[in-house]
């Protein structure tokens, strides 16, 4: 039986708001997305406010979840700061930050959106790009290995839930098991925890991800999974900076996002594209990563500036983000990360795994200090 939104609607007027009076009726209902028995919304209020109504949503939540015919709901509560409510200084922890970054965008919001970080985990990461197939999740896989190096308990989301690459590149074919009723658990590789789409669905589903979907499908992976604790995830994010990207930039509490750019111009207008981006929803960006810097000749080890070398270090300096590193185009490092055996996990000792764990390093200094100083809890600023 097909649940309607009517349904939806009336089992939350029975939910109360904080001042009295139904939820319903309190004006901070987005729309109510219902499908194939899965319900979203979310409920935005006054940053001021959020105490009070935690437990409404989890109520609200409840209630969905007693309609018969749903399978899952997902009420997600968002803050809003009302302009000059910062004077007030109602929770420092959730009055955004503007980015160090710059690239001039460091102008008053109309109103900031925050969202709650994910309960144990100290800071998610987002590895991005303006433009596909330049080495996001390949950098991303052995940038979480480098930080796991580091003595850090890390875990990975697959955010890109139109090509999930995670299940390849760390050669997972099993399914995550249920833990306590209805939460997923990661799966566990090379002392990772792994989560992603990929793991649920089909390689022969077509991925028809609109929206609300994306969204829902995102706030699922970070918000239903037995995350644990961990001190850094880090979120593979699909390629590009359209509304899919900026979407999840904001569903997601990001402490600061790693760029991924090959040194072409092309590419390097892509990555500008994307600087700006989570420049625009305050997200800190904790630098830029070079891949397919140089070539280096497997037999005779003669160098070649493929795609012109530097060119994304000089774009570092010139938008004011630091510069985490150089990795070369090397067939051991698309051999390696196509059959699931990542480099920095199965040659630890080699070149390549030193490049990333030297980025590592590079990008838990942000973390600790740098773009992320200060911030004692993850937000995310959306534009209303
Ligand atoms: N430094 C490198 N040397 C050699 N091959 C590489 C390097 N980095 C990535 N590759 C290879 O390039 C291809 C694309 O890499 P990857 O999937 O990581 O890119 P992506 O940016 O995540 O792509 P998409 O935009 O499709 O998500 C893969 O086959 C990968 O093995
Ligand atoms: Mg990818």
């Amino acid at each position: 039986m097909a649940v309607r939104k009517e349904q939806i609607m009336a089992a939350l007027a029975l939910v109360a708001a904080p001042g009295g009076g139904a939820l319903t009726d309190a004006n901070v209902l987005s729309d109510v997305v219902v499908a194939d028995g899965k319900v979203f919304f979310s409920i935005t209020v006054d940053a001021a406010a959020v105490k009070q109504w935690e437990p409404v949503r989890d109520a609200a939540e409840k209630a969905v979840r007693s309609v018969p015919g749903v399978q899952s709901a997902l009420v997600a509560l968002t803050a809003e700061r009302s302009p000059g409510a910062a004077a007030r200084g109602p929770q420092p922890a959730h009055v955004a930050t503007q980015p160090r970054a710059a690239g001039g965008h460091a102008h008053a919001h109309p109103a900031d959106r925050v969202q709650p970080g994910i309960p144990g985990v100290d800071a998610v990461i987002a590895v991005a790009s303006g433009k596909g197939g330049v080495g996001k999740s390949t950098t991303a896989v052995n940038l979480a290995l480098g930080l796991r190096d580091l003595g850090l308990k890390v875990g990975m989301l697959d955010a890109d839930i139109y090509g999930p690459s995670l299940p390849k590149l760390l050669a997972i074919k099993e399914k995550p098991q249920t833990v306590g009723g209805n939460k997923l658990k990661p799966i566990d590789r090379y002392g990772l925890s792994v989560m992603s789409i990929g793991f649920l669905i089909d390689e022969e589903t077509p991925m028809i991800w609109r929206g609300p979907m994306v969204m829902s499908a995102i706030t699922q992976m970070l918000r239903e999974v037995e995350w644990g604790k961990l001190d850094v995830m880090v979120v593979d994010m699909p390629p590009g900076t359209g509304d899919a990207q900026l979407t999840m930039a904001q569903q997601v509490p990001l402490k600061g996002a790693v760029i991924v750019s090959t040194p072409q111009d092309l590419a390097l207008i892509d990555a500008r594209r994307g600087v700006a981006m989570f420049n625009r929803v305050n997200v800190p960006v904790l630098g830029i990563v070079e891949n397919m810097s140089y070539f280096l000749c497997p037999s005779c080890g003669t160098r070649s500036d493929i795609f012109g070398y530097g060119g994304a270090r000089k774009e570092a300096e010139r938008q004011g983000v630091p510069f985490l590193g150089e990795v070369p185009l090397h067939m051991t490092i698309r051999e390696k990360s196509d059959s699931g055996l990542p480099v920095v996990a199965t040659e630890p000792d080699g070149p390549h795994a030193k490049i990333y764990r030297d980025i590592a390093i590079k990008v838990l200094e942000q973390i600790k200090g740098g773009a992320a100083a200060g911030r004692s809890a993850p937000k995310i600023v959306i534009e209303a």
